[in-house]
């Protein structure tokens, strides 16, 4: 049987930066405040034209050039978006694919919000056990700033852009083998964190053209709780059914939303400081790209070594969440 494993990480950051006194002379809010409530400082802003699949190609052209695996081998291409360069089509993905050059793979976007990573992860784990795919290249790519209202002190606070890979390939040695991915939904909560207009759902005429515009919209403080009780119950039991303490995970990775929620799921598991990977300071919430852009961080630190244990979990608009076992497997 074919594993699948975990074999490289790239990321892209674009280069400029919203801070929080930059939004404080936007909307009547606080350094002081975001701070506090959310543990973010800044975050990143595409540059004018730049879209989700260029930032997509840049994390994607690293993850390929680390992982020592041939472009020509990719044959499945999946990105988790919510900020596709287009509404309905082409895909991200297949944008994405063709800027690389692979214009005969498997290419199509998901929509999981910020759990997009996690759930991109399971389908190529289960594209490649099947032996359907060999080499899966998984992009969460978002451009956020083109759906946030930055009249909304609710929401401009807390999103930014950028992109994150990883290459995903089969292995006959399962000791490099993802050990467990937990993916769920459940639409009972679906008004909570939205874009609720532009689509055929739209609660506006789909002809007044100002009121399709797809900005986000979150009842944060509910969307907070149900992510606490959500992710903690949700990582207890895939340790759980996986027979692992949570002092072997070598690197915990939440989805970068809020550090009370990374705090309070990090508590609950009894886990070390150093054990927890905090990035939402510097980029805020990158939705599906916040767990690889995570993940690239400590890698560019050198603190990400073969072998090591990575516990992944995210939780976003649906609402949907995951969380994933996940050694990381460089070819040797
Ligand atoms: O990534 C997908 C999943 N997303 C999440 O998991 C996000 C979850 N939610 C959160 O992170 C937090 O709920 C927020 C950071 C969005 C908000 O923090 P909170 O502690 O839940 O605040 P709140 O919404 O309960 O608001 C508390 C007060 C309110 O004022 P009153 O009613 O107490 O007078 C808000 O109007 O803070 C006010 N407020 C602000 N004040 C200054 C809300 N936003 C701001 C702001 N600046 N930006």
């Amino acid at each position: 049987m074919a594993y699948a494993a975990f074999r490289s990480i790239g990321a892209y950051a674009p280069a400029d930066i919203l801070t929080n006194e930059d939004l404080s002379k936007m909307v009547d809010t606080t350094d002081e405040w975001i701070t506090k409530r959310t543990g973010i400082k800044e975050r990143r802003i595409a540059a004018k034209g730049q879209t989700t699949s260029d930032m997509g190609v840049e994390a994607a052209s690293l993850a390929i050039e680390r992982s020592g695996i041939a472009k020509e081998d990719i044959d499945m291409v999946i990105c988790a978006t919510i900020s596709p360069d287009y509404f309905c089509m082409p895909s991200t993905a297949t944008i994405i694919s063709n800027k690389l050059g692979l214009n005969n793979v498997t290419a199509f976007d998901i929509s999981a919000a910020c759990t997009g990573f996690v759930y991109i992860l399971s389908i190529a784990k289960a594209f490649i056990e099947s032996g359907m795919k060999k080499n899966v290249l998984i992009i969460g790519a978002e451009k956020l700033s083109a759906i946030t209202d930055y009249s909304d002190r609710g929401t401009c606070i807390l999103f930014g852009d950028g992109a994150g890979a990883a290459i995903i390939s089969a292995t006959d040695d399962k000791s490099e083998a993802i050990i467990d991915i937990h993916t769920a939904a459940d639409g009972t909560y679906a008004d909570l964190l939205m874009t609720p207009n532009g689509g055929s759902g739209s609660i506006h005429d789909s002809l007044d053209q100002e009121a399709n515009s797809c900005f986000m919209q979150m009842k944060g403080n509910e969307t907070f709780k149900v992510a606490v009780r959500t992710l903690t119950k949700d990582v207890i039991d895939i340790l759980e059914q996986n027979k692992i303490q949570s002092q072997d995970i070598t690197h915990f990775v939440p989805h970068q939303a809020n550090y009370r929620i990374i705090k309070a799921v990090g508590d609950a598991l009894k886990l070390k400081d150093e054990q927890v990977v905090m990035t939402v300071e510097k980029y805020g919430n990158t939705s599906g790209a916040s767990i690889p852009m995570a993940i690239n961080d400590i890698y560019e630190q050198g603190k990400l070594k073969s072998g090591d244990l990575m516990l992944l979990d995210a939780f976003g608009g649906g609402l949907t969440w995951g969380s994933a076992l996940v050694p990381f497997s460089p070819i040797k």
